[in-house]
C-alpha cells in the first residue's frame, strides 16, 4: 500500500486540497520569516549602548496603522480566493445524480454498497480509475468520518444524515484511508483501503463479488459451513446464497478476496483468521464480535470455510 499522505495526492480533489495547503504553507512561512527578521534586525539595530540618552518617545504612526491593516487584510482576500477555487475542484456541488458508492460507518469498520450493481463489501473499497464518483456517506450508530487522503477531502458520517463526497484516483494503486473522527475504542482501528483498478478490472471484481457463495465441499469445508450457519454468525454476518442475511456485521461472501481482517487491523491469512475467530477481544478489544469459546476444531472448521469465500 502506498503511504497514505496529503502530500502525494492522487486525484484531482486531493491536488486541489494539497496545493491550496502548500501555499498556505508557503505564504505563513514568508510573513514569519518577515516578522521574525524585522524584530532581531530592529533589536539589533537600536539596540541601547552605554552613555547613550533615553531615546525620543513615539506615540502613533498613522501610514504605518494603515500599512498593517490593509497588507494582512489582502492576504487575506488572497487566500480566501484560492480556498474559493480549491474548494470548487475539491468538493464540486452534488445534482440528482445517484451515487457510485454508498458507504455506512459502523463500530468499527466500513460497509461498502454499489447500489448501481447491488455489489456489498466491507472495509475494502474498489473503485475504477479515471473517473469521479459520487460517494454517499452515512453512519449506522455514531458519527465517524470518512477520508483516504490521497484520494478528496474527508466528511463525517452522521446518523440520521446523509452526506456525499466526490472522489476519485488517477491511477490504479492501494490507498489506504481511515475514521477521523473518534468514535469509540477501536476508532483507531476503523481502517479502510481503496483500491483503484482500471476499469476492465473494477468490472471483473465487481462480477466476481454478485456471485454468491460458492456450494461447499466436503470435510473441513463442510463442517465449518453448517457451524456458520447453526452458530450466532448468522445473527450479524451475511454470506449470500445461504442463509445468512444480516446486515450488523460485514457481508462475508467474498471475504478471502479481501487483503485485511477487521478494518485493517489484521492482514488476511488463515493464520490471522484462526487468531480472529479464537478470540476475537484479545485483538481488537470492545469489538462487537464477541469471543464464541470455539473449539480449536470448530475455529479449523470455519477458516477452512471461509477461505473458500472468494
Ligand atoms: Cu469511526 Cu472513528
Amino acid at each position: 500500500m502506498e503511504t497514505s499522505s496529503p502530500f502525494t495526492p492522487r486525484s484531482p480533489q486531493a491536488l486541489a486540497i494539497s496545493r491550496l495547503f502548500v501555499l498556505n504553507l508557503v505564504i505563513a512561512a514568508l510573513i514569519f520569516l518577515l516578522v521574525t527578521g524585522l524584530i532581531i534586525y530592529i533589536a539589533y539595530r537600536f539596540r541601547g549602548r552605554p552613555g547613550q540618552p533615553e531615546p525620543r518617545q513615539i506615540a502613533g504612526n498613522r501610514r504605518l496603522e494603515i500599512a498593517w491593516t490593509v497588507a494582512p487584510a489582502l492576504v487575506l482576500v488572497v487566500v480566501f480566493s484560492l480556498t474559493l477555487v480549491a474548494m470548487r475542484t475539491a468538493d464540486p456541488p452534488v445534482g440528482q445524480q445517484k451515487p457510485d458508492l454508498v458507504v455506512v460507518g459502523h463500530q468499527w469498520w466500513w460497509e461498502v454498497q454499489y447500489p448501481k450493481s447491488g455489489a456489498i463489501t466491507a472495509n475494502e473499497i474498489h473503485i475504477p480509475t479515471g473517473k469521479p464518483l459520487l460517494v454517499q456517506l452515512e453512519s449506522a450508530d455514531v458519527v465517524h468520518n470518512f477520508w483516504i487522503p490521497q484520494l478528496g477531502p474527508k466528511r463525517d458520517m452522521v446518523p440520521g444524515k446523509t452526506n456525499y463526497i466526490w472522489m476519485e484516483a488517477d491511477k490504479p494503486g492501494a490507498y489506504g484511508g481511515a475514521c477521523s473522527e473518534y468514535c469509540g475504542v477501536q476508532h483507531a482501528w476503523m481502517r479502510l483501503l481503496a483500491i483503484a483498478q482500471p476499469q476492465a478490472e473494477f468490472d471483473a471484481w465487481q462480477q466476481q463479488q454478485l456471485r454468491g457463495a460458492p456450494a461447499a465441499a466436503g470435510g473441513d469445508v463442510a463442517q465449518g459451513a453448517k457451524l456458520f450457519q447453526q452458530m450466532t454468525c448468522v445473527n450479524c454476518h451475511a454470506i449470500s446464497g445461504t442463509g445468512a442475511q444480516a446486515r450488523v456485521a460485514p457481508d462475508l461472501t467474498h471475504v478471502a478476496s479481501r487483503q485485511t481482517l477487521a478494518a485493517g487491523l489484521l492482514q488476511n491469512t488463515p493464520a490471522n483468521l484462526t487468531s480472529w475467530l479464537a478470540d476475537p477481544q484479545a485483538l481488537k478489544p470492545g469489538s462487537f464480535m464477541p469471543n464464541l469459546q470455539l473449539s480449536a476444531s470448530d475455529v479449523r472448521a470455519l477458516v477452512a470455510y471461509m477461505e473458500t469465500l472468494k
